[in-house]
């Protein structure tokens, strides 16, 4: 059996192909870069996705050696996710899906956390869900990926970027922030944990003040990734002793920062915990995570009836709001 997943709910249009054991036959994406100085424009991004999707869907089928007639299921990010760039994948999903085909709505964030699941065979983690919108740190619990802690205000890889933004790095500023980091030394920074919570942006600011005041860039690059990264590992092993769990999941696009990979998984050995990261391919928004979500959602609820009218976009879905049928 074949799942079509097509991932669209910001700067990726992805499509992955996967077959009900896990095998990614294809994974292709194009990627919406906005004008220097400025994040996503929602509409802008959305119109690259239209003009860029049937081209993608092409690759993707030539890549995995099929036709779509070959395809199963069509699975597509649902939310949460930006309107316009989310209605997108819908109507290329509807179009393939074409009446015959099941069309399952996917929530993107329980995506990356299971292609993570799959790649690393991790099996019930403390995850750490770092993206560019979204910072939650999560665990299965009672039929739901709770969510124990989570950004107040901005997610992780946002921070990032709209610190790099402000400074001139171009677009994504996460991996130049990283080697910029390498060459710092720190100068002091606030520090804000409130319970099990984070909040990012006024430590942004403070950022931004200092650049503007003279500070080294290296060194305010390496010492935000410090204290965010704390901020992160700080909540985590409380989740982790909470929850006595013995595993941790690293997943999202700022998984693929190899300074927080090290700073996690020194906590994870001092506790005695396992310390996964996802594959750095599937790491940012991709369409393969989509996909293996769909054959997920579809094993364990073979029966659901395939009707496209009840089908639409999430813009504001939470990670906590869905049923997870496939975990015992
Ligand atoms: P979400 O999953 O919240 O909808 P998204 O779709 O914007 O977010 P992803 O593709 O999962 O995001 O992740 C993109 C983010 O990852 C960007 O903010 C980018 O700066 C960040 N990022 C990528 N590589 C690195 C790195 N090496 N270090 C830090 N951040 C990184
Ligand atoms: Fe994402």
């Amino acid at each position: 059996m074949l799942c079509l997943g097509i991932e669209s709910t910001a700067h990726t249009f992805g499509v992955g192909i996967v077959d009900d054991k896990g095998n990614i036959l294809a994974n292709e994406k194009s990627t919406y870069r906005p004008a220097s100085g400025w994040g996503i424009i929602p509409v802008d991004a959305a119109n690259h996705h239209k003009k860029s999707g049937s081209k993608v869907i092409e690759n993707a089928l030539e890549i995995a050696g099929i036709s779509i007639k070959d395809i199963d299921i069509v699975s597509f990010s649902q939310g949460p996710g930006l309107a316009p760039c989310l209605k997108v994948g819908m109507e290329y999903a509807r179009y393939l899906a074409n009446k015959s085909r099941r069309i399952i709505g996917v929530n993107h964030c329980i995506a990356h956390i299971e292609i993570g699941r799959l790649l690393t065979e991790s099996k019930d983690p403390v995850i750490v869900y770092v993206s560019g919108a979204n910072t939650q740190i999560l665990s299965f619990s009672s039929g739901r990926y709770r969510c124990f802690g989570e950004t107040m205000d901005i997610g992780l890889g946002n921070a990032l970027d709209k610190f790099g933004r402000n400074v001139g790095l171009g677009f994504p500023p996460g991996p130049k922030i990283e080697k910029l980091a390498k060459n710092g030394n720190w100068v002091d920074l606030p520090y804000v944990v409130k319970g099990m919570d984070l909040s990012f942006s006024g430590i942004v600011t403070e950022c931004i003040r200092k650049y503007n005041a003279g500070y080294k860039l290296e060194d305010i690059c390496f010492s935000m990734q410090e204290v965010f990264f704390s901020m992160l590992v700080e909540v985590t092993e409380r989740a982790l002793a909470h929850l006595g769990k013995k595993e941790v999941l690293l997943t999202g696009g700022v998984a693929a920062n190899t300074r927080l990979q090290e700073m996690l998984g020194i906590m994870c050995k001092e506790r005695g915990a396992e310390f996964n990261t996802v594959p750095i391919e599937y790491a940012g928004d991709n369409g393969a995570m989509i996909a293996w979500t769909g054959i997920l959602h579809y094993k364990s609820n073979k029966n659901a009836p395939c009707n496209e009218n009840d089908i639409d976009i999430q813009p504001r879905q939470r990670t906590d709001m869905v049923e997870i049928g496939w975990i015992k």
